[in-house]
């Protein structure tokens, strides 16, 4: 039977499939070239060196490191415009979970690029966005959670702002919010105060009442949870009906890489659903990297959860949510609901995420987790002052170096990055070094090469400090 659409007749067109083809398989020749780092080609400098100047000129600002991708890489690894090959262990902050060049996200990227808008927005869009949303969903849903709907949106910090309106129009006239000390939510003129950082909201007018609670402490489990439930309990007292939601960043991410427990959780949550107050999760950061496509099914939290937002690793954002907060017309809507390319991307993330044995308690983000903390616990039998540690859950990795202090953090990430090592910084007294590697191609043996780099680079800096 032939199909009525004149799109179907041009992917069936055998032009199609074989540009495609010919695309990847140019590719994967070029980028196996890729094998491990190496050092900046000196014909490249001055070049590299006038890009890195005009982006600090043209956006006020110096990059915090000298990165200019040339647009290619082979899985962890990447190269640098100036001629450089490196390990990525931060991924864009945990954007890039499939690495550099991968072969299913190009194919994807492709497929988008040959369809006739670059963007998808609320007013028009291809039925790949409501595919991409049943994925979401059906993924949130399957260990009970009720989340049957799906808004995407660009950013992170969007998908929780379109969260936060939901929740404060449903509670109305509730207006204040409650979040966990030092949790990050973006940077929004909204969200800046919810963000527990003072140098983002710093000159800006107040736009959102926010109280804080402290964070579990893996240290004292049972006294972290009472000064949490107390704190909780105080602040619902002391302004009656007034709290819509509390945010839970369950692992916290900008934060440090700490993590919570399930009887923390729940015991908190017991107190927000008493007093109506609604649960959202933060998923910005976690989503796809512990056990469990999502952190809230890591903690079996699934009975309890009204909306979760998620982003980065997914490329595309999205606010998913219980039927109670639905919103009313006019509420929420954008012109973009994401690129096309992203959104393709998104899907092929997914199905990429479950045929790679990513979750469950032996899945590939378990075994990563494993093997660097096995590298770092003989770094620290050697050298106890050097490293300390780590942190984190599955593909979320962080731990300290030295003294932790700034100082020796950023002179530490230098000279990682010096000898071939993205990583980036979390966390504030003590600093932390954080990796957000590319879980879904990462090899034991690039795990094993990182970390002889680290090792030499902590050679390094305790000679210099
Ligand atoms: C937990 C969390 N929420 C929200 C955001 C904001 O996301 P975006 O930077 O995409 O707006 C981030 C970004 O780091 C995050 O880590």
């Amino acid at each position: 039977m032939t199909t009525p659409l004149v799109a179907d007749q041009f992917k069936s067109d055998p032009r199609y499939a074989s540009a495609i083809q010919n695309l990847l398989a140019a590719l994967a020749d070029t980028s196996q070239q890729i094998t491990e780092p190496k050092s900046p080609h000196p014909d490249c400098r001055q070049s590299y060196e006038k890009t890195l100047a005009d982006f600090a000129s043209l956006r006020a600002g110096a990059l915090f490191y000298p990165y200019i991708a040339s647009g290619i890489g082979n899985g962890a690894l990447v190269e640098l415009a100036d001629g450089s090959i490196k390990y990525d262990m931060i991924t864009g902050i945990g954007v890039h979970g499939l690495g550099h060049a991968h072969r299913s996200l190009v194919e994807a990227s492709l497929h988008a690029a040959l369809t006739d808008t670059i963007m998808q927005g609320n007013l028009q869009q291809d039925a790949v966005s409501m595919h991409l949303m049943e994925d979401l969903t059906t993924l949130a849903q399957k260990n009970g959670a009720d989340l049957p709907h799906c808004f995407l949106t660009t950013t992170g910090v969007m998908a929780n702002e379109n969260a936060l309106k939901m929740i404060f129009q449903k509670n109305f006239p509730a207006d204040r919010l409650l979040a966990f000390s030092h949790c990050f939510m973006g940077r929004t003129l909204a969200l800046s105060h919810a963000t527990d950082k003072p140098g983002g909201r710093d000159g800006l007018p107040q736009t959102l009442n926010v109280d804080y609670i402290p964070f579990f402490d893996a240290n004292d489990p049972e006294g972290s949870t009472t000064r949490a439930a107390n704190a909780l309990t105080q602040l619902i007292a002391r302004y009656p009906k007034r709290h819509a939601a509390m945010c839970l960043e369950l692992i916290q991410g900008e934060g440090g890489f700490n993590v919570g427990s399930k009887q923390f959780f729940l015991t908190l949550i017991n107190i927000l659903k008493q007093n109506n107050i609604a649960v959202l999760i933060d998923e910005v950061q976690t989503f796809g990297r512990t056990t469990q496509p999502f952190a809230f099914q890591h903690f079996e939290l699934d009975q309890h959860v009204d909306l979760v937002t998620i982003g980065k690793l997914s490329q595309v954002c999205a606010t998913l949510f219980s039927d109670n907060f639905k919103p009313r017309p006019g509420l929420v809507s954008q012109t973009f609901t994401g690129a096309t390319a992203s959104i393709h991307a998104c899907r092929a993330i997914l199905k990429h995420l479950h045929d790679n044995n990513q979750f469950g308690s032996d899945g590939r983000n378990t075994q990563i987790h494993n093997q660097f903390t096995q590298r770092f616990n003989a770094i620290h039998a050697k050298h106890p002052d050097r490293i300390a540690g780590p942190y984190g859950c599955g593909a979320m990795i962080a731990f300290t170096v030295f003294d932790g202090s700034p100082r020796t953090t950023q002179l530490t990430l230098q000279t990682l990055f010096q000898n071939g090592l993205i990583v980036f910084v979390a966390g504030a007294n003590p600093s932390r070094v954080r990796f957000l590697p590319p879980m879904g191609v990462i090899a034991d043996h690039d795990i094993n090469a990182v970390c002889d780099i680290l090792e030499v680079s902590l050679d390094q800096v305790a000679e210099q400090i």
